[in-house]
């Protein structure tokens, strides 16, 4: 298994994932093919936006992918916490493709992703999830997550975060 950059290379696998995800948002957010004209506006968008562009902080995203070049799961790397991020979306956001979960993969991502945050020098970060959503808790405590206060978004979402710290 290893970490690539999106690319023209991935459309294919990238598309296929999004086909099987079922839930009305995806996640990370970044990783929505929606609203553009081709793959090549996605992967232009990705890179400004991978510098910083309004509220978008600075970023980078990984597909995990296995042997069979399978992507398997993806992430989001924040380089650094806007107020939003802080208290909600954290530094690194993941998700696993539905036919691959509870196999490992979300903490083997979320290891990987705090290897690139400390190349980074992102020494403590942030991970949160909803408070419902028990396999991602568990994957976070898994990597090292230590919980900090809960954030209580104005629907009523309870957002749990936890820090990690290299
Ligand atoms: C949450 C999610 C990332 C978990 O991915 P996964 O690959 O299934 O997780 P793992 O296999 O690494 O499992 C990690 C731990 O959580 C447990 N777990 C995973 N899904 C679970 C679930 N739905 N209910 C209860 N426990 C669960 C696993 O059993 C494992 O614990 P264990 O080692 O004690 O057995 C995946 O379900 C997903 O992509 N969900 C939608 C997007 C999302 O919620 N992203 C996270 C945003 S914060």
């Amino acid at each position: 298994m290893r970490l690539v950059r999106p690319s023209v290379e991935w459309k294919n696998e990238h598309e296929d994932y999004i086909k099987e995800w079922e839930e009305p948002r995806m996640t990370p957010s970044s990783f929505n093919l929606a609203g553009y004209e081709n793959y090549d506006a996605y992967l232009e968008t990705l890179k400004i936006r991978g510098s910083g562009d309004g509220k978008w902080v600075p970023s980078t995203n990984y597909f995990l992918v296995d042997e069979n070049d399978r992507v398997l799961a993806m992430v989001d790397i924040r380089h650094e916490l806007s107020d939003y991020l802080h208290n909600v979306g954290g530094h690194i956001g993941y998700s696993v493709r539905p036919t691959e979960r509870r196999k490992g993969y979300a903490t083997r991502i979320l290891a990987e992703a705090l290897k690139k945050c400390d190349v980074l020098g992102i020494r403590r970060v942030l991970v949160t999830c909803n408070d419902d959503n028990i396999g991602s808790a568990k994957t976070i405590v898994k990597n090292g997550g230590v919980e900090d206060k809960s954030f209580a978004e104005e629907d009523g979402t309870v957002v749990r975060r936890f820090w990690i710290e290299s």
